[in-house]
């Protein structure tokens, strides 16, 4: 514009009127562009506030974020390598490197809503541990009474010795209140253990390594049922383990009880995991009998996918360093990108890393290096605060703002809200198709026309767009001749136990464990609700 004003005062035409009001004019325009250029130097947050109006076409931030998204031919990519890590898995000649373990879990009857009985279960998972009395009824009838009781971080890194003994307390603390003591039955219970273990009956397994936090000395490599049933003995307490099972089996078990088309299980809370029915001639590894039905469960650990670097491709330095800072850096590689115990942390360090790139939270440079906000600390940023922002919609942003001042930032603009709800979205969304192509796997190889996957965990069940988001991509990945529904059941995970301890006697194998209280009818309380959320509350906390 100013050169235009030049050439026109060269021209001889002008009039020294018009002459004087084009200098001024160019002088104010020379002037303004000045100021404007001082004013971005001087207060770049402005000046870069303007860029973030539309986060998605910022350049940086883009970088960033782009690190986290996983195309269809990556996936594809993915499925294809936990494809051979599971065959490594399930070979007695390369099961011993694999780093999916493809545990069989000796779990072989499939319930089909007939069982009946009263079964206690222990469902110990994470933070919290659940015991349940439960009265399968038939036609897929259960009523269940139920208490939770928190796991004391002092004791989920203490002597393994305490934990059993702990458990036995809560367990004799709840059969007082529900008057099961000295009744002279002995009942028969299911143990839901949801840590890596190599069974070796159904009431034998011995834990292969801890995961989601754990770590009590004297545990590994020892059988978990033994040391259970040996606190619940010294306790004096009338009931007898009669059948271990992880938490994915007994989702699967729970969800079978109600729709026998269930042949997978999937767990996506505190860690994630899934199992599924295969063929006992594909099972490498199975060392027991070939009866009918010639199927058992597999427990396939695969949060532990990835621990030989061949998902290193997909991860970035964010994912590098919750591992290094992890209780068990290099293991569980897959849950610590999927996995509730997670999330909240490879989000706050995204977070902390556009804040010191000054992409984020310019106008709070006053409180930057408060060390003393969660922000700045390890688990600051809770993964219920992931599911939190991402249920805020339109422009208010009224949950974000909360979850904001909670880690320590206060009025943030529009566009910082407007970032970090961008950034949770991906983390979320990057999850959420790694676990369906995961699942895509499992659903392919069944090999029936319908499948029903059963599904629970905290992740699961709060986040908004989980489910939908794991749904859209296994709809590209899944066989185009197979119909998938993914099913959710409440108390999954418990009831499985019990339902497995009562498969198991439906058999023959253990039915005189079950006729003791089944002869016996016990009134339960019709279904008590304990805090729901209390387990995705703990997460990361
Ligand atoms: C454990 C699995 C469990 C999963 C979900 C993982 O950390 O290793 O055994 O099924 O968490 O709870």
């Amino acid at each position: 514009m100013s050169l235009n004003i030049a050439q026109i005062l060269q021209d001889d035409l002008i009039t020294p009127m018009v002459r004087k009001t084009a200098y001024g004019l160019a002088t104010t325009c020379i002037l303004g562009a000045a100021v404007y250029a001082g004013y971005c130097v001087a207060a770049p947050e402005k000046h870069i506030i303007r860029q973030h109006r539309h986060p998605e076409l910022n350049d940086q931030i883009e970088k960033v974020v782009d690190s986290l998204k996983i195309t269809d031919d990556q996936l594809i990519h993915i499925m294809h390598i936990l494809e051979e890590e599971m065959s490594a898995g399930l070979s007695p000649i390369t099961h011993k490197q694999a780093t999916v373990k493809m545990f069989p879990t000796y779990v072989r009857n499939i319930p089909n809503g007939t069982e009946v009985g009263q079964v206690l279960a222990l469902d110990l998972g994470g933070t919290n541990f659940r015991v349940l009395l439960i009265d399968l009824r038939g036609n897929a009838r259960v009523e269940l009474t139920s208490k939770i009781f928190v796991i004391p971080q002092s004791i989920m890194i203490g002597d393994g010795r305490h934990l059993f003994c702990h458990l036995a307390e809560c367990l004799y603390d709840f059969m007082l209140k529900e008057n099961l003591l000295r009744t002279g039955i002995c009942y028969p219970l299911g143990f839901t253990f949801s840590f890596p273990c190599r069974q070796e009956g159904l009431a034998s397994a011995r834990l292969t390594s801890w995961t989601k936090g754990f770590s009590c000395s004297g545990v590994v490599n020892e059988d978990v049922v033994k040391l259970l049933q040996e606190a619940i003995n010294e306790k004096g307490i009338n009931a007898k383990c009669v059948a271990l099972v992880n938490d994915t089996v007994g989702t699967l078990m729970a969800c079978a009880y109600k729709d026998p088309a269930t042949a997978i299980g999937l767990i996506l809370g505190t860690g994630t995991n899934a199992c599924y029915i295969e063929n006992l001639d594909k099972v490498g590894t199975w060392n027991s009998d070939y009866d009918e039905p010639k199927q058992v469960i597999i427990n396939m650990e695969w949060g532990a996918f990835g621990d030989n670097g061949r998902l290193n491709l997909i991860r970035t330095k964010y994912d590098e360093e919750v591992d290094l800072s992890s209780i068990n850096p290099g293991k569980q590689i897959f849950e610590k990108m999927i996995s509730g115990m997670y999330m909240g942390e490879i989000v706050r360090l995204i977070i902390l890393d556009l804040l010191q790139q000054e992409l984020l939270f310019l106008g709070h440079r006053d409180t930057y290096g408060d060390y003393k906000t969660p922000l700045y600390n390890r688990g600051g940023f809770y993964t219920k605060f992931v599911s939190t922002v991402e249920t805020d919609e339109g422009i208010k942003f009224s949950n974000t703002r909360r979850v904001l001042e909670d880690i320590g930032i206060h009025n943030p603009t529009y566009d910082d809200c407007a970032i970090v709800q961008h950034i949770c979205r991906q983390v979320s969304k990057r999850a959420a198709r790694l676990a369906g192509a995961g699942l895509a796997v499992l659903v392919n190889r069944i090999g029936k026309s319908d499948v029903t996957v059963g599904v629970d965990g905290s992740l699961y069940r709060y986040h908004p767009r989980f489910k939908r988001n794991m749904e859209r991509c296994m709809e590209t990945l899944v066989n185009k001749d197979v119909k998938f529904a993914l099913e959710t059941i409440p108390d999954a995970s418990g009831i499985g136990a019990a339902v497995t301890a009562a498969a198991e006697c439906r058999s023959g194998k253990g039915a005189a464990m079950v006729a003791c209280v089944a002869g016996k009818p016990y009134l339960v309380n019709s279904i008590v609700s304990d805090e729901e959320t209390a387990d995705y509350e703990k997460i990361n906390s």
